[in-house]
């Protein structure tokens, strides 16, 4: 049985990832998630695993070297997923310094702690251990001509303390397989949706202001391009990543989804006044007259779009789900978890709202 260690299970993506594993993998596979549950770390977001799986929560800090060193002393670690991260832009605009602690430093000792635990006395790696790190397509940068993509060598150009900080960590991760043949792989995903992403990202954002009848906030013109994935996409990629990906590689995971911003603000609205019964007190709230273009993001980039060519090609990953489908059914899943929604919104989010949107 294969031992995987998973940072930052608790946020978004490695929720959904951990999950995803079960349902595939089911007993087959053990899985500690490790996580040091900042705002971002929900473990509502894994009710109910510790009974039906091996599967077992630590709560840590990745930058806490003595605490992810006894994680492997005491497991015999076959994979590590590393997910945890600062992950919003917007925070990283207000604060950048815990995005340089967490995402070089803690990616830096994750690294340490498995290359400790899985490298004998001559320097060679024990057979089968894989670390893969996950990434992003921002480490690219921005694209202005409309023709172009984002490939595996597309130089680094990032512009956001959040991207510069995750390109930092693929350079460590890349650096240790150069000097140390370390066994890693890099993925670098576009922007994931789907259940249990934290409302300071666009899509549960707006899905959550317009069902209370709150502005839905446009930063610029609205005309910005991401390059949107269902997330058991990204999840199926870093599986076949980590099995059948070649050590030393980068991959870039995307479905050719471009959408602009104030298109995706549409498809939600409309998505809502759908699929909202109308005796849904709900529905009355929803409304194109919400729609406020507000100060753009500083540094704002443009455009990202991912060429999936290379994982396409060598592991035959394909998207799944259609964005029009997708979009369904992580509308009808934020309609039915008001509740995980509620117990967000009531802590310190409020405090932030009014932070990154009272003046805007
Ligand atoms: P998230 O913010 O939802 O979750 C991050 C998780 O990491 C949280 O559970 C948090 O508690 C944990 N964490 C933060 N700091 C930690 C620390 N010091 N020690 C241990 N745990 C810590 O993020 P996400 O959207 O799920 O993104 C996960 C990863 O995927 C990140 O590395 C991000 O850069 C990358 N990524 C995200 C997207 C996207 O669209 N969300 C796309 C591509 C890549
Ligand atoms: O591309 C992958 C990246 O996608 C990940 O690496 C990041 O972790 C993830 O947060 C995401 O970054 P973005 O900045 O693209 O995502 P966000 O949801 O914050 O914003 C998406 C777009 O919507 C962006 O152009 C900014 C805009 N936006 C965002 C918010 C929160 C608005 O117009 N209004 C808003 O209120």
């Amino acid at each position: 049985m294969k031992t995987y260690l998973v940072t930052g299970g608790a946020g978004f993506i490695g929720s959904n990832f951990i999950h995803y594993m079960f349902r595939k993998y089911g007993d087959q596979i053990r899985i500690i998630n490790v996580d040091a549950l900042t705002y971002a770390g929900n473990l509502e977001n894994l009710k109910g695993l510790e009974e039906k799986y091996h599967y077992e929560f630590v709560k840590a800090d990745i930058r806490d070297k003595k605490a992810i060193s006894a994680i492997f002393k005491d497991n015999d670690i076959d994979y590590v997923v590393n997910f945890a991260a600062e992950s919003h832009v917007d925070r990283s605009i207000e604060n950048p310094e815990i995005f340089v602690e967490t995402n070089v430093l803690g990616t830096l000792i994750m690294l340490n702690s498995a290359k400790d635990a899985w490298e004998d006395k001559d320097g060679n790696f024990k057979e089968g251990k894989r670390f893969l790190h996950v990434s992003t397509d921002e480490v690219y940068g921005s694209l202005e001509d409309p023709d172009d993509y984002f490939y595996e060598d597309t130089p680094y150009s990032p512009h956001s303390p959040y991207s510069a900080s995750k390109a930092s960590s693929d350079f460590l991760v890349k650096a240790y397989v150069d000097t140390y043949h370390f066994p890693a792989v890099i993925t670098n995903c576009s922007n994931n949706y789907g259940p249990y992403q934290f409302p300071e990202k666009l899509i549960p954002l707006i899905i959550n202001n317009a069902l209370h009848g709150k502005e839905l906030p446009v930063y610029g013109d609205g005309k910005n391009v991401r390059d949107w994935l269902y997330v058991d996409d990204h999840c199926k990629g870093i599986d076949m990543v980590l099995n059948g990906g070649r050590i030393g590689e980068k991959y870039n995971i995307g479905g050719h989804n471009e959408k602009q911003n104030i298109e995706i603000i549409h498809i939600i609205l409309d998505t809502l006044k759908e699929i909202l019964p109308d005796d849904d007190d709900r529905k009355k709230n929803v409304s194109e007259d919400l729609i406020k273009f507000v100060t753009d993001r500083k540094g704002h980039d443009r455009r990202y779009a991912i060429a999936p060519d290379k994982i396409k090609k060598e592991l035959s990953w394909e998207p799944e789900t259609r964005f029009e489908e997708g979009i369904k059914k992580t509308i009808a899943w934020y309609l039915q978890n008001e509740e995980w929604m509620e117990h967000i919104t009531s802590g310190d989010y409020a405090d932030y709202y009014e932070k990154m949107y009272g003046r805007r």
